[in-house]
């Protein structure tokens, strides 16, 4: 059975270019295609877990205009719980502009946050119960930061396991650090909060000490074309990339912690989540876009048996 989740983070419209390579400041390219759509690392990392089969809560927040609009539309359509998107009278939907290299398949990105960077405590009270109730709350760093942390408050005084990725990369209190049970950063993010610069698993071992030394109980850091690696205080381990043509990267770290989450919300161990957060990230770069590009859970299962065999009930 599915424990529930509750991702409480940002919703953005992702409106996107794609060129046979990025520009250099200053200079036009032609590009090839433009697409909009659904994206913010929050909204998409729940439509990765709900996609995937966890049973997800979003809390996010939109504009009262047309972005808004297509933001409950789209998870209407998807089947996603809509009651805590919160919409702001007075600011816009927040939106990204994202630039794909076709060559390279990856992306440079601006992101405008707009009304979810206006999360109000009054919003956040009004999830209280919602977030206290739920079993893992996931958490980014897209949304006003008064309103993250009192989120993480009300969560770790009710128990709940928080999961935080470090996206985007930003400074962050030692006293925030140690209310998070697992972080999930990626190598930028991860040298900047710990000064471990990744090359090699050993130094992914000092930088999940250093996190460890914080506070945090248990540390997943995506490392690109390395592959992804989990500690905890019993062993640590190192998947590598899998094997997949990338038409677009933008949001595979958003996948990797919808699958990853999801199958901590099934019981799954932290390093069977590493192998499904792997799986499914694999499977959002082959397809273009954010949380359009997020995988079925048929299509996951497959992938993860392909790579890592026959799966069971608590782990690989
Ligand atoms: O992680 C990818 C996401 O980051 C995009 O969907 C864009 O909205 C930015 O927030």
């Amino acid at each position: 059975m599915s424990r529930k989740v509750v991702v409480f983070g940002s919703y953005v419209t992702d409106l996107t270019g794609r060129s046979g390579r990025l520009p250099v400041p200053g200079e036009t390219v032609k590009g090839s295609a433009f697409l909009m759509g659904p994206g913010g690392k929050g909204s998409n990392q729940a439509v990765a877990a709900h996609r995937a089969g966890a049973d997800v809560t979003l809390v996010t927040k939109v504009g009262s205009d047309v972005f808004g609009t297509m933001a409950v539309d789209f998870y209407k359509k998807e089947g996603m719980d809509t009651s805590y998107v919160f919409v702001d009278e007075k600011k816009e939907t927040g939106c990204a502009l994202i630039l794909v290299d076709e060559t390279t398949a990856q992306n440079e990105i601006v992101v405008l946050s707009g009304a979810c960077d206006n999360i109000t405590p009054e919003d956040v009270e009004s999830c209280r119960e919602l977030i206290a109730s739920a079993d893992i709350l996931l958490v980014q760093l897209e949304i006003n930061f008064d309103a993250l942390f009192q989120a993480v408050d009300i969560a770790w005084e009710a128990g709940v396991t928080i999961v935080l990725n470090t996206a985007p990369a930003a400074k962050l209190p030692d006293e925030f650090l140690r209310r998070i049970d697992i972080v999930t950063p990626n190598e930028t993010e991860a040298k900047l909060l710990t000064g471990v610069t990744i090359e090699t698993e050993e130094d992914a071992k000092k930088a999940a000490a250093v996190f460890m030394e914080k506070g945090v109980k248990e540390v997943v850091i995506t490392l690109g074309s390395m592959g992804a690696f989990a500690m905890n205080r019993e062993k640590s381990e190192l998947v590598g990339r899998l094997p997949v043509e990338a038409v677009d990267t933008t949001g595979a770290g958003d996948a990797f912690n919808g699958g990853f989450v999801m199958a901590l919300a099934e019981g799954k161990d932290l390093f069977t989540a590493l192998r499904y957060g792997n799986v499914t990230g694999a499977l959002s770069v082959t397809r273009k876009g954010t949380a359009p590009s997020m995988p079925d859970r048929k299509a996951i299962d497959e992938l993860y048996e392909k790579h890592y065999g026959k799966i069971t009930a608590g782990g690989y």
